[in-house]
C-alpha cells in the first residue's frame, strides 16, 4: 500500500497534488512520500517484534539524507556499503552503533572511516577484507564485531544482475568452506567474531529460496557455536520483492517474511538484523515527468518524455517494468492506446515501456512512474549533458525539495580547464 493515490481526478503524494509541483518545481522529479516510507519500515520492525532485531535500511535503494533521517528518526539502523555511505548515515544522524557496513570491496581509507566513527558490525566478504580490518583495529586498540558473509549457493529466481547468492557470484564466502574461516577469524587480534550474514538477491518475489538460505545459517550457527563460537546476531540481508504492477500477483508481504525468520532461525535466540531497501523506498517514490512530444511512427505511437535512462535506468537496465499513470485521472471507460514509451536521450535503449496501453495522451500531460523510490535518483547520471533531477518529499499536505535541480552552471562548474588551453 502507498500513499499515491487519485483524489478529485489528480494523482496526490499524500495531501500534496503533484500537478501543482510540476507547475512550481518543472519535470521530471522523483517524489517520494513520507508516510509511506514509514508504513514500509515499521511493518518490517513488527514483522521481527518477536524477539530482538534491528531492521538495517540498506540505504543503496534511496540515500537523499532527508529519506535517511524520516527512517532513523523512527529508530532505524542503516547497511552502507561505501564510505559515501557511511557519510550520509552519520549526517543523517544515525549512531555508529545502528550501522552495518557490507560490500565486497571495502578500502581501507573505509575501513579506517569506519572504525573511528563507530560501527556495529562489519559484514565481511573475503579473508584479505578480514585481515585488513584485523591490522587496522588492532591498531587502534579495538576489537570490533564482524559477521562474515556466507554464500549459501541458493537460487534466488530473480533477475540474474541482482542475483547474490549463487556459488558463481562474487559475494561472500562458500558456505562449505565456514567454519575454517571462523576459526581463523577467531585467532586474528582486532575482530570479536559476532554473527552470520547473508544476503542471496533483490527482488524476491518467493519465500523458499529465503528459507533454504536461513535454514543453512540455522545449521551452521549450531556447527559454530559447537566449536566455540559466540554467535549472537543473524544478519540476514535484504532482498524482499515489491508488486511493480498493480495488476500481477503481489509478492510475500513483511509478516510472511517476519513469520519465516521466526521459523527458521527464531530457536537460536540471536539479535536479527534485516537489510531491506527496495521494499521500504520502492513503492514510496514516484518519478513525474511531462510529454514532449507525441510522434506517429509506423503501426505505433511514441510518447517522448523528458524524463529518460539517465533518470532511471531500470527499464534499460533489467528490462524492469513500472507502472506507468496518467497524473490526471483518466475518465471512467475511457479507450486506451499502445504507446512506446521513450526520452529523449540518443539511444534505442532508452525506452521506458513498449506497446503500453495508456488513456490517449498528449503533448504537455504529467506521467508518472509508479515504483520509482528505489533504485531511481540514486542510479541517475547526467548522460547527455541532462542535470539530475530534484527530489521532493512529501509530508501530509507539506513538501520540500530535498535536492534541488542544479542549474546548468552549476553541472559545468564541477568541469576544470586544464591551464594549457
Ligand atoms: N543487502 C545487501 C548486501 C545488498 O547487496 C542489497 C542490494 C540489499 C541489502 C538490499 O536489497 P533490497 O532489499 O533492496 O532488494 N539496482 C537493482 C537492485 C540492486 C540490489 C543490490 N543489493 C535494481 O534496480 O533492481
Amino acid at each position: 500500500m502507498d500513499h499515491f493515490l487519485y483524489r478529485d481526478g489528480q494523482l496526490h503524494a499524500e495531501d500534496v497534488p503533484v500537478a501543482d509541483l510540476a507547475a512550481t518545481h518543472g519535470t521530471p522529479f522523483y517524489l517520494y512520500s513520507t508516510a509511506t516510507l514509514l508504513r514500509h519500515y515499521r511493518l518490517f520492525d513488527e514483522a521481527l517484534s518477536w524477539g530482538p532485531h534491528l531492521v538495517c535500511y540498506a540505504m543503496k535503494a534511496a540515500s537523499n539524507l532527508a529519506i535517511l533521517k524520516t527512517l532513523a528518526a523512527e529508530g532505524a539502523g542503516m547497511d552502507v556499503v561505501s564510505g559515501g555511505e557511511y557519510a550520509r548515515a552519520k549526517a543523517a544522524g544515525v549512531p555508529g552503533d545502528r550501522i552495518v557496513f557490507s560490500g565486497v570491496g571495502k578500502t581501507r581509507e573505509e575501513i579506517a572511516q569506519a572504525l573511528e566513527g563507530g560501527i556495529r558490525q562489519f559484514n565481511v566478504e573475503s579473508e584479505p577484507e578480514l585481515a585488513v580490518i584485523s591490522e587496522l583495529a588492532a591498531a587502534r586498540n579495538m576489537e570490533v564485531p564482524i559477521a562474515i558473509r556466507v554464500n549459501p549457493d541458493v537460487d534466488a529466481k530473480t533477475h540474474a544482475k541482482i542475483a547474490t547468492g549463487k556459488s558463481e557470484n562474487k559475494f561472500g564466502i562458500p558456505i562449505a568452506r565456514a567454519r575454517e574461516v571462523y576459526a581463523h577469524a577467531a585467532s586474528l587480534p582486532g575482530i570479536k567474531v559476532t554473527g552470520i550474514d547473508v544476503h542471496i538477491g533483490s527482488q524476491l518475489t518467493d519465500l523458499e529460496p529465503f528459507e533454504m538460505a536461513y535454514r543453512k545459517v540455522a545449521d551452521l550457527t549450531e556447527q559454530l557455536r559447537a566449536e566455540g563460537h559466540e554467535i549472537t546476531r543473524l544478519d540476514l540481508g535484504g532482498g524482499l520483492g515489491i508488486p511493480y504492477a498493480r495488476d500481477n500477483n503481489a509478492p510475500p508481504l513483511p509478516t510472511d517474511y517476519g513469520a519465516l525468520i521466526q521459523r527458521t532461525v527464531g530457536h537460536l535466540g540471536c539479535e536479527i538484523e534485516i537489510e531491506p531497501g527496495r521494499l521500504i523506498a520502492g513503492n514510496a517514490g514516484i518519478l513525474v515527468s511531462r510529454v514532449i512530444y507525441v510522434k506517429e511512427g509506423e503501426g505505433r505511437d511514441f510518447l517522448i518524455l523528458d524524463a529518460a535512462m539517465n533518470d532511471l535506468i531500470r527499464p534499460a537496465m533489467y528490462d524492469a517494468w513500472h507502472d506507468i499513470v496518467p497524473v490526471k485521472q483518466p475518465a471512467p471507460g475511457v479507450e486506451t492506446r499502445n504507446y512506446d514509451i521513450v526520452g529523449p536521450v540518443c539511444e534505442s535503449g532508452d525506452t521506458f515501456a513498449k506497446a503500453r496501453p495508456m488513456p490517449p495522451l498528449k503533448a504537455g500531460d504529467l506521467v508518472a512512474f509508479r515504483s520509482a523510490g528505489a533504485y531511481g535518483a540514486v542510479m541517475s547520471s547526467e548522460y547527455n549533458s541532462r542535470p539530475l533531477v530534484p527530489e521532493i518529499l512529501a509530508h501530509g499536505d507539506q513538501h520540500a525539495v530535498i535536492r534541488a535541480r542544479p542549474s546548468f552552471e552549476e553541472m559545468l562548474s564541477r568541469d576544470n580547464i586544464p591551464e594549457w588551453l
